[in-house]
C-alpha cells in the first residue's frame, strides 16, 4: 500500500494498519526485543538493493562498501559477502570490517587525521591505506622503517571540482580531505619505494540524486586519476572515484536513476582498462547500500499539548538519531519521513512535533508533522534511518572512541 510519506520511499506493507517490515508486524518486532528505542535493518532491502546495483552497474566496477554508513557488525558482515571491499574510517571500524570476512586486500582505511596506532594496525591488517597528507604519508614510511613492512596505500586527491548539489560537499576548494591535487604531481615524484603505490581515492560527496551531476564528477575523477598516473612510481591498480549516490528523504526528492550512471560507468570503465589495464575501477558507497532498509523506532511517553500546539514526547532522540533530528549537515532542518507505526493511516490525524527527552530544542525528530492521532505507548517510525543514524550521533560518531573526564 502507498504509506502518507513522499511517493518515493520504498514501499512498506501495513497489516490491520501496523506497518510490516520484512513480514513482521512492527508490534510484534517491538515486543521480542522488549524496549525501546531500537534501529531495525531489513536484510531483504539491502540485498534487494544490492542487486539493483548489480544489475545497473557493469561487473568490471566494483562496489565498496563504506561501513561509516552503518557499521553495525552483523550488517557489515551480510554486505561483506556480497560487496567487492569495504572502507572504514576509524580503528573501530577497521575492527568489524576485519571480523566480517571480507579479505583484508579488498579493504581500505580513509579519513583525515588517522593517529598513528590506527596507521599501524592497517599495515598490520595489510589493508590500503588512503592517504590524505603528506604528513600521513610520513607516518607511513616511519611505520615501514620501524616495523620492515611495505604499507599498500593509495592517494586520496581533493580534486580542484565539487559534486554540486550534493547533501555534503568533501572536496574542490580548501578542504582536510585528501591532498590537493595540485600538490599531488610532487608527492607522487618522491614517491619512497617502502610504500606499495595501489593508486587514487577521489570521494567528491555525498548525498547526491542528480544522474547527470554524479555522471559529470565520475569522468572530471576518472580525467584527474588518468593524468596523475604520469607521474605515479607505477601504474595504479584501482581508481576509487566514490560514490555520493543519494536517497530521498523529503518531500520533493526523487529517486536516483541508477541506468544513466551504469551506462556511464561501463564507458569509463572501458575507458580505463585501455589506459591502465591492471587498475580496477570502484565506487564506494555506504547511504545508498543501507539507507533505505533501516528504519528507527521509539514510543511516546507522553502527549503534551502547550498553547494548542501537541508535542509527542518519545524515549528516543537527537543523541541516537542527530541526522534526523536535523543537526548533521542541514542547513535548513527538514523532517525525515515519520509516523506512526502502529497507525499508519489513522482516520484522526493532526499535526504535531515528536521530541526527545533533551533538555534542548534541538531534540527534534518531526517539526508540525502531520501524522495519525498517537497516544501514550504509540511507537513512532522514523524512515531512511539505515545510514548516518546511530553511527553518527553523539557518542558513536564513526565508532571513533569516547573521550576521557577526569575530575582534579
Ligand atoms: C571517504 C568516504 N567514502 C564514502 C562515504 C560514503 O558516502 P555515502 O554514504 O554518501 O555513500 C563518505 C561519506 O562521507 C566518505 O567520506
Amino acid at each position: 500500500m502507498q504509506l502518507p510519506l513522499a511517493a518515493e520511499i520504498a514501499e512498506f506493507d501495513v497489516d490491520e494498519d501496523c506497518l510490516v517490515i520484512d513480514s513482521r508486524r512492527l508490534t510484534d518486532i517491538a515486543d521480542e526485543i522488549g524496549r525501546t528505542p531500537f534501529y531495525l535493518y531489513s536484510s531483504v532491502r539491502i540485498e534487494a538493493r544490492i542487486q539493483q546495483l548489480r544489475d545497473a552497474l557493469p561487473a568490471a566496477v566494483h562496489v565498496r562498501y563504506a561501513v561509516k554508513a552503518n557499521p553495525m557488525p552483523e550488517l557489515v558482515t551480510r554486505v561483506a559477502g556480497l560487496t567487492d571491499g569495504l572502507d572504514v574510517a576509524s580503528a573501530g571500524e577497521l575492527k568489524t570490517a576485519l571480523a566480517s570476512g571480507m579479505a583484508p586486500e579488498h579493504i581500505s582505511f580513509a579519513g583525515p587525521g588517522k593517529s598513528v596506532e590506527e596507521l599501524r594496525a592497517a599495515v598490520d591488517a595489510g589493508i590500503l591505506v588512503n592517504v590524505e597528507s603528506p604528513r600521513e604519508l610520513e607516518r607511513l614510511q616511519q611505520i615501514a622503517r620501524e616495523t620492515g613492512q611495505r604499507p599498500r596505500a593509495a592517494i586520496r586527491v581533493n580534486p580542484d571540482f565539487e559534486l554540486k548539489k550534493s547533501g555534503m560537499k568533501m572536496a574542490g576548494g580548501a578542504k582536510q580531505f585528501g591532498i590537493d591535487a595540485e600538490v599531488v604531481p610532487g608527492v607522487l615524484t618522491a614517491w619512497d619505494d617502502s610504500i606499495d603505490f595501489w593508486g587514487f581515492h577521489i570521494f567528491s560527496g555525498s548525498q547526491n540524486l542528480d544522474s547527470e551531476i554524479i555522471c559529470d564528477v565520475q569522468t572530471k575523477s576518472v580525467d584527474l586519476a588518468l593524468s596523475l598516473s604520469a607521474h605515479a612510481p607505477r601504474p595504479p591498480r584501482i581508481v576509487n572515484i566514490g560514490g555520493g549516490f543519494g536517497i530521498p528523504y523529503f518531500p520533493a526528492d526523487r529517486a536516483l536513476d541508477l541506468a544513466p550512471v551504469g551506462r556511464h560507468l561501463a564507458g569509463l570503465a572501458e575507458r580505463l582498462a585501455k589506459a591502465c589495464p591492471q587498475a580496477h575501477l570502484a565506487v564506494e558507497l555506504g547511504r545508498y547500500i543501507v539507507g533505505e532498509a533501516g528504519l528507527y523506532v521509539c514510543r511516546v511517553r507522553e502527549r503534551k499539548i502547550s498553547r494548542g500546539k501537541v508535542f509527542l514526547i518519545t524515549d528516543g532522540g537527537m543523541h541516537h538519531h542527530l541526522s534526523a533530528s536535523g543537526n548533521f549537515g542541514q542547513v535548513i532542518r527538514r523532517n525525515f519521513p515519520v509516523l506512526v507505526g502502529n497507525r499508519v493511516t489513522g482516520r484522526e490525524r493532526e499535526s504535531v512535533s515528536v521530541v526527545g527527552p533533551l533538555c534542548t530544542p534541538l531534540d527534534l525528530l518531526a517539526d508540525n508533522m502531520e501524522m495519525a492521532r498517537a497516544e501514550e505507548g504509540d511507537l513512532i517510525v522514523v524512515f531512511q534511518s539505515g545510514a548516518y543514524g546511530l553511527t553518527a550521533s553523539p557518542i558513536h560518531f564513526l565508532s571513533h572512541p569516547v573521550a576521557v573526564e577526569r575530575l582534579l
